[in-house]
């Protein structure tokens, strides 16, 4: 069994060094190993929910696909496509909607926190919140569910999209009565590198300090110019620990050359040669990829196609037989049908033990209990009225004691115990 993979990369700006070692490389080695289905997609329906600038979103998407494949992921080899050109997905958020509970959403964190800001800042609570915001799980979950995802890697702040999307799943198979959904699992990296910025502090689009993954190695040399150091003078032995140069060093050099880094670091290495070396490194890292992104962004038709590609296959091979599958389970059905085809649940009453109450020539009221296959298992002698026969069934329902079955007007075909298990079966049914 393949375990299938997903990774949901929401376009926004563009990506730098940390997104880089703290997230696309890893999911990208991960990706290689054995017995694994992976995922990729670009959540463009989940960017409009922060952007609305129609060209930037394009733009971004269009960069961040092209970031992805040249930092070495294969499409051949990996499912990689966007979310929009997979319609069936928002077409499975409504009927996820449906069975979603509004409480669980209200205790989403991306919400509340929203809330929280407005409530601090002395607003109506709902003030610029969109319902975009509010429903972002379930469609996340859509996403998810629409391939049956065993696990999706994420951060901690996400752990809890994920907790939803298996509660919604879960209501769905039950509503609906058949395990339509895999339940995912959040995969959680506990040593997710975290790179440090320029200032020391984590490298963050909030913090500014950032390093972008394709700037040109002039561009490079003038921003790692910038990163802050300690004002020791060469010749002067220096620390690693807590060095965001010596860190930025060691995410992209080998073992080899970091143990010679810090052993120069040691021999006091003066921070503009510790510079120059970082700059050679990062750089001859880089540069490969640097290019072939370069060459992407040049040809975003030949992106387009790809990304078209592998969303038609697999809405054939997936999204679209599901939803048809799910349409019908819904009750969306061809109206020409009804009554046609009785439904796993209609079947299952069908098979259920029932009474029929039917008049006599003698003009008395009778009734009798048969089993799913129509085999008599009681037989009543005759009432005055339907009422008084009817009165007799709901007693027999109700009860849960052998002595229901006592009296000189029922006649047992079989055993009274079997009797008794096909009125319990007929009281679990209604209870379900
Ligand atoms: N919400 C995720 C993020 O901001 C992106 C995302 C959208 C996603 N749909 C997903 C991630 C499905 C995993 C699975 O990072």
């Amino acid at each position: 069994m393949t375990t299938r993979v997903l990774t949901g990369i929401t376009p926004s700006g563009t990506p730098h060094l940390g997104n880089y070692v703290g997230a696309i490389r890893p999911a990208i080695a991960a990706s290689q190993a054995e017995g694994i289905e992976s995922f990729f997609f670009l959540a463009d329906l989940h960017s409009l929910i922060k952007a609305q600038e129609p060209d930037r979103t394009q733009r971004s998407t269009l960069e961040i696909a092209a970031s992805w494949l040249a930092c070495g992921l294969d499409p051949d080899k990996v499912w990689f496509y966007r979310q929009s050109d997979i319609p069936e997905t928002t077409e499975l958020m409504w009927l996820l909607t449906c069975v979603a509970g509004k409480g669980i959403l209200n205790r989403a964190h991306a919400y509340k926190a929203a809330i929280d800001k407005n409530r601090e800042e002395q607003l109506d609570d709902d003030a610029g919140v969109t319902a975009g915001l509010f429903m972002y799980p379930v469609l996340m979950a859509a996403d998810i569910l629409i391939f049956n995802a065993n696990k999706v890697p994420v951060g901690r702040d996400q752990i809890q999209h994920i907790e939803m999307a298996r509660d919604f799943g879960q209501r769905f198979n039950h509503v609906y009565g058949k395990e339509f959904f895999t339940l995912p699992e959040a995969v959680v990296d506990e040593q997710v590198s975290v790179l440090a910025g320029l200032d020391g502090r984590k490298m963050s689009k909030s913090y500014n300090n950032t390093i972008p993954l394709f700037a040109s190695r002039a561009e490079l040399k003038k921003l790692i110019a910038q990163i802050v150091t300690d004002s020791r003078a060469p010749g002067e032995p220096k620390d690693t620990e807590g060095s965001a140069l010596f860190q930025l060093y060691q995410a992209f050099a080998s073992a080899e050359q970091s143990a010679a880094f810090a052993q120069a670091f040691a021999d006091g290495i003066g921070w503009g040669d510790a510079k120059a070396q970082l700059l050679d490194v990062v750089d001859g890292h880089l540069a490969p990829m640097r290019e072939r992104y370069n060459a992407l962004m040049a040809e975003p038709e030949k992106i387009e196609a790809l990304l078209r590609r592998r969303g038609a296959q697999l809405r054939e091979q997936f999204a679209v037989p599901l939803l048809r599958e799910l349409r019908n389970a819904v009750g969306l059905r061809d109206l020409s049908s009804v009554g046609d085809k009785p439904q796993e649940k209609a079947a299952a009453k069908v098979a259920l033990p029932l009474f029929k109450q039917y008049r006599e020539a003698d003009g008395q009221f009778y009734f009798k209990l048969l089993d799913g296959q129509g085999n008599l298992l009681l037989q009543s002698t005759g009432y005055p009225s339907p009422r008084d026969a009817g009165q007799r069934i709901a007693g027999l329902k109700q009860a849960d004691q052998a002595e229901a079955l006592g009296g000189t007007d029922l006649k047992l075909q079989v055993e009274a115990g079997q009797v008794l298990e096909a009125l319990a079966a007929m009281r679990e049914a209604v209870a379900d």
